[in-house]
């Protein structure tokens, strides 16, 4: 599907999916649990499918000749250590605008994890007060003004790589990996979990598994709280990357699941229950997730399967698109584990 799109590789190549068989069997084992590993996809500063997104990306940047990535994302944003790695590989500046998503107080959240790797790999970063939002912002706009003020030549990449024109690409290309992946392993998954937000990486799965018949397979679990925004902004991703494609049918709202029970109590605090599924996986599998994203897809995947959502014999895959480096934001919830 992505053959007349320019590709800059990052990534180590595929990523894994390995068997969840701990994780299964304790939910009762009617259901076979696996996950992609796209937290571990990339040598850049501990990867994640900001990664994949702009292996898409990276070409329109370079051709426009720009010095400075400029985007934008919270105080503990993945996406924005993401983009500062992948600047710092190509020799380019970056300019991060992190702004207060989070209602979070524990004291070090602004000295640790991702926005720690940032500053070490020379980011410049402007810390602003607004809350969360993933439209489109004027701090952001206002950074990419400051840089042509200075004499640089910015590269827009907006909140999660999301609402740019090559922003669904990269999971399209999930689609088709998982494609090649299911040929070798002799089954298809029935059903992927993936944590929605900003909206590409569902998006770019909906147009990669619409293909095969499964785009309503692809489970989004929203974690932003703000599910109409969502919803709108997948739809709108997904539309257009169904045309870039030439998918060849229209996206409709029966392709999309949608799933918002797992987002409470905010985008970016943990329920108990998220936690408990973070505990669990990682006392299961040793497989790590964060209180932001994955735990609470991960929240979700297990909830569903106790609830039977799935029918036995089901194979589910679990996309795991990272962001663990934020854990070390929440340091005291887990000071007892
Ligand atoms: C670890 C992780 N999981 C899931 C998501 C959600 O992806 P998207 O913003 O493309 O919806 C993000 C980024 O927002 C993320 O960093």
């Amino acid at each position: 599907m992505l053959e007349e799109f320019e590709r800059y590789p990052l990534t180590f190549g595929p990523a894994p999916i390995e068997r969840l068989p701990r994780l299964s069997e304790h939910l009762g084992g009617a259901v076979d649990l696996y996950a992609k590993r796209e937290d571990c996809n990339s040598g850049l500063a501990f990867g994640g499918n900001k990664i994949r997104k702009l292996e898409y990306i990276v070409p329109d940047a370079l051709a426009s000749n720009a010095d400075t990535l400029v985007t934008i994302g919270g105080v503990q944003s993945n996406h924005t250590r993401q983009v500062a790695a992948v600047a710092a590989k190509l020799g380019m500046k970056c300019r991060l605008v992190q702004e207060s998503w989070v209602p979070f107080p524990d004291a070090v959240y602004d000295r640790v994890g991702n926005i720690l790797m940032s500053r070490v790999m020379g980011a410049e970063i402007e810390l602003v007060d607004e809350g969360f939002d993933i439209g489109i912002r004027e701090s952001w706009e206002r950074a990419l003004e400051d840089v042509k003020a200075r004499g640089g030549k910015p590269y827009a990449i907006p909140a999660g790589a999301s609402v740019h024109k090559f922003g669904g690409l990269g999971f399209v290309g999930f689609a088709e990996e998982v494609r090649a992946q299911e040929a070798e392993l002799g089954f298809r998954f029935d059903y992927i979990i993936v944590c929605t937000v900003t909206g590409s990486t569902h998006a770019g799965m909906l147009v990669g598994f619409a293909k095969d018949g499964r785009a309503d397979k692809v489970v989004g679990i929203d974690a932003s709280g703000t599910l109409e925004q969502t919803r709108a902004q997948v739809m709108d991703i997904a539309r257009n990357t169904a045309d870039l494609v030439d998918l060849g049918r229209d996206i409709t709202d029966d392709d999309l699941t949608l799933i918002p029970d797992y987002a409470y109590p905010a985008y970016g605090v943990p329920s108990a229950e998220t936690n408990d599924a973070i505990r669990l996986a990682g006392r299961l599998e040793g497989m790590m997730t964060d209180p932001v994203y994955e735990g609470k897809s991960l929240q979700g995947l297990i909830d569903l399967v106790r609830k039977g959502y799935f029918p036995a014999g089901s194979k589910v895959l679990y996309a795991h698109l990272g962001g663990v480096p934020a854990i070390n934001g929440y340091s005291y919830l887990y000071r007892n584990g």
